[in-house]
């Protein structure tokens, strides 16, 4: 297989850059990336992890996941409009009471993670199907399979891309395209920091007291703990990105930290869907000593697995 052209999306920080980077410094150059993002003035840190590989294995161009004319130009800047392989990365979270959430704000996270997705997609398929070869590689999480309290509105946004990828591999199969979906746990990015600065400044009053209270007192401290503890780098999540991009028969689901793996499992195990519902509940609000026990143990599981 000769050199791939690698279209990266929202590559000014976190995964997105990661990715970008990593694939850039391929040790056998089998990449050329086109690392992306909307705001060309947030290039800087990308610029310094590529190093030497500017301008030669990564190049940083514009785009707008939001925007249908910035995808095509994009895409008709490129040689042939050539993009053998997608990682849709681009992604914005969500998290607090339903009640204090606009269905606008709703929308917005909708429109950059599912139709971020569903634009790039329409936008290079054809292509793809012309050429019978490609690979769209697409940054889920392990919230596209199960969700998570106070998470409603990013999981249903996870489950639509997770649901539009099942759908969609089976044709993609047939003009000889891979599709793949990561899921990753927890990540340390942006990410988190932008979610947590947003529910500190978060106004409460439009929900009731014990909402608020479940919210601020119990989800916020869990959720903190889950992420010290479980929490995966960027470029963990980039080196498994770059194994299933060399991979001869890439999977169709890939979850990044294997601690997680239970947590989706029940969800598999018990067609009812209670087992997964009825256990985090106990855990949130009945267990919350056995919760933060298991914590400890995943946490040193994790150190011995090399987190992965
Ligand atoms: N961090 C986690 O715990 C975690 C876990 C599972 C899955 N994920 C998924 O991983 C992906 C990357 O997230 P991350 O953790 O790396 O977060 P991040 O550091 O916040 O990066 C998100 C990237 O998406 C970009 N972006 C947002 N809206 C965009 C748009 N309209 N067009 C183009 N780019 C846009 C951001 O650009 P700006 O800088 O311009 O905002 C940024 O470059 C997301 O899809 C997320 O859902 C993250």
């Amino acid at each position: 297989m000769g050199t791939r052209r690698v279209l990266v999306t929202g590559c000014s920080s976190g995964i997105g850059l990661a990715v970008a980077v990593r694939l850039a410094k391929d040790e056998m150059k089998r990449f050329k990336v086109v690392a992306t993002m909307r705001d060309l003035e947030k290039r800087g840190a990308l610029e310094r992890a590529a190093g030497d590989t500017l301008s030669r294995t990564l190049e940083i161009r514009p785009l707008d996941v939001c925007c249908e004319d910035s995808i095509r130009e994009c895409v008709n800047s490129m040689p042939e409009r050539r993009v053998d392989v997608l990682v849709s990365n681009a992604g914005v979270g969500m998290i607090g009471p339903l009640e204090v959430q606009s269905v606008r704000e709703m929308q917005d996270l909708f429109n950059t993670n599912f139709f971020g997705l569903v634009r790039l997609v329409k936008e290079l398929l054809p292509d793809m199907k012309r050429r019978q070869s490609g690979h769209i590689v697409v940054m889920s999480s392990v919230m596209g399979i199960q969700g998570l309290l106070f998470n409603d509105v990013y999981a249903a946004s996870k489950f639509a891309v997770e649901g539009f990828c099942e759908s969609l591999a089976v044709q993609a199969m047939k003009f000889n395209i891979n599709l793949s979906l990561v899921e990753p746990g927890p990540v340390i990015t942006e990410f988190e920091r932008k979610v947590y600065e947003e529910a500190q400044n978060m106004d409460l009053s439009g929900t009731d007291e014990e909402t608020a209270r479940i919210f601020c007192e119990i989800y916020l401290p869990y959720s903190r703990k889950v992420f010290s503890s479980l929490g995966q780098t960027p470029e963990e999540v980039a080196e498994q990105t770059h194994q299933l991009l060399v991979a001869k028969n890439p999977p169709f689901r890939h979850q990044t930290n294997r601690l997680y793996t239970p947590m989706t499992a029940m969800k598999h195990a018990d067609p009812t869907g209670r087992l997964p519902i009825d256990a985090f509940y106990k855990m949130v609000f009945q267990h919350d000593r056995v919760f933060n026990a298991s914590l400890g143990i995943m946490r040193l599981l994790q150190r011995r697995t090399g987190k992965s």
